[in-house]
């Protein structure tokens, strides 16, 4: 196992966490806005113990959910990255993309800019075949994310999330795949 320490895109460095970014994770994760798609905004000691789950997918697989730092000013925004789905569906074993920022970087492109150098990293450096993305129905903002990096719905793919409970409004996600040749596709516009 290599392990894929950092990546770079034009204006970020995705790169291993460090100890100084917990207090500023710890205040996105704390976010409603932020965590508007999922059960519940993190407690510090949630958001610390999720940094410590992200370095250990770092250390079993060599790439994992990587921290972005601005190149302009150096400061730590958010994640994004790639990630073992964790839990059993029709897709998986599976790669998924995922990210997630503080607000005030939204809407600057940033997300999608450094999910192209995660996909780059999937086809290019760890050779996977395929890697999905998947969200709450209502995620518009992430799902334009997958579309910006040029991934496709599976409409027949739509699932609902086993950690879940049955009828929680979160539920139905959505599910979307790039695999290399599409990938590659998009890279050559
Ligand atoms: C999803 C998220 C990372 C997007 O960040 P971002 O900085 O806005 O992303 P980008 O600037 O790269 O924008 C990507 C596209 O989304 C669009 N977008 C942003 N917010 C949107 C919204 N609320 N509704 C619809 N589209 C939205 C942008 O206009 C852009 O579209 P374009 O390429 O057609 O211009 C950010 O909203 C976030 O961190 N959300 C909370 C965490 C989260 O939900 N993560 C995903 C869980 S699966």
């Amino acid at each position: 196992m290599t392990l894929i320490a950092t990546l770079e895109s034009p204006r970020l460095i995705l790169r291993q966490w460090q100890d100084d970014d917990l207090v500023e994770f710890a205040a996105l994760c704390a976010d409603p806005q932020v965590m508007r798609y999922f059960p519940a905004p993190l407690t510090r000691l949630e958001a610390a113990a999720l940094v410590g789950r992200l370095r250990g997918h770092f250390n079993e697989y060599g790439f994992g959910l990587w921290a972005l730092e601005r190149k302009d000013n150096g400061a730590f925004i958010g994640m994004t990255g790639l990630l073992n789905v964790s839990f059993e569906a029709p897709f998986t074993p599976a790669v998924e993309i995922g990210w997630r920022l503080a607000r005030r970087h939204w809407g600057l492109g940033l997300a999608s800019e450094a999910a192209w150098a995660c996909l780059r990293c999937a086809f290019s450096q760890l050779h996977l075949d395929q890697v999905v993305a998947f969200t709450t129905q209502n995620n518009l903002a992430s799902q334009k994310v997958m579309q910006a990096i040029g991934m496709q719905p599976d409409t027949e793919g739509a699932f609902d999330h086993p950690r879940l409970p049955p009828d929680h409004p979160l539920r139905p996600h959505v599910l979307y795949r790039i695999d290399r040749e599409q990938w590659l596709q998009t890279v050559r516009g």
